[in-house]
């Protein structure tokens, strides 16, 4: 490799990284309020559904756009986005069943200014 195609090379994985731990950072880890909501709400959630639903989430959710912003839409909204996204991707009914548990969370559990 010469010098500058692995300067380019460099630049580029330092803009990934960057990219990646911020759009990560934005989003809401699970926590024990987290948790309450989704076991009260449907009562057969594993412990690991809704960490793994925000993997799943932002893994599968942010490869054609950004990351959506949770609070940007209402539950009707989100059922019916999740829903219609997951049709043009190959992803489980399981996956899909906890992406949606995880949104409808954190969507109920922040605090919306709206
Ligand atoms: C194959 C590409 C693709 C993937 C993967 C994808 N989306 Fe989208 N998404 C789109 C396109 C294209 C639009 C804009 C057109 C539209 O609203 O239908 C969009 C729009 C959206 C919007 C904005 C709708 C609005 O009214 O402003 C949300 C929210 C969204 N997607 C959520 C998701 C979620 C959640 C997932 C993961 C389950 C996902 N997307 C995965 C292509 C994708």
């Amino acid at each position: 490799m010469n010098k500058n195609k692995f300067l380019i090379f460099s630049l580029i994985l330092s803009l990934s990284v960057l990219l990646i731990s911020c759009t990560t950072s934005a989003i809401s880890y699970i926590n024990q309020n987290h948790v309450e909501y989704a076991t009260n709400r449907w009562t057969n959630t594993a412990t690991n559904e809704l960490s793994e639903g925000r993997t799943l989430y932002i893994q599968n959710c942010s490869g054609c756009h950004s990351l959506p912003k949770i609070t940007d839409f209402n539950e009707s909204k989100w059922i019916e986005l999740i829903d219609e996204m997951s049709k043009e991707m190959k992803l489980a009914d399981n996956d899909v069943n906890k992406i949606q548990k995880y949104v409808l969370t954190i969507l109920n559990t922040s605090n919306k200014i709206n």
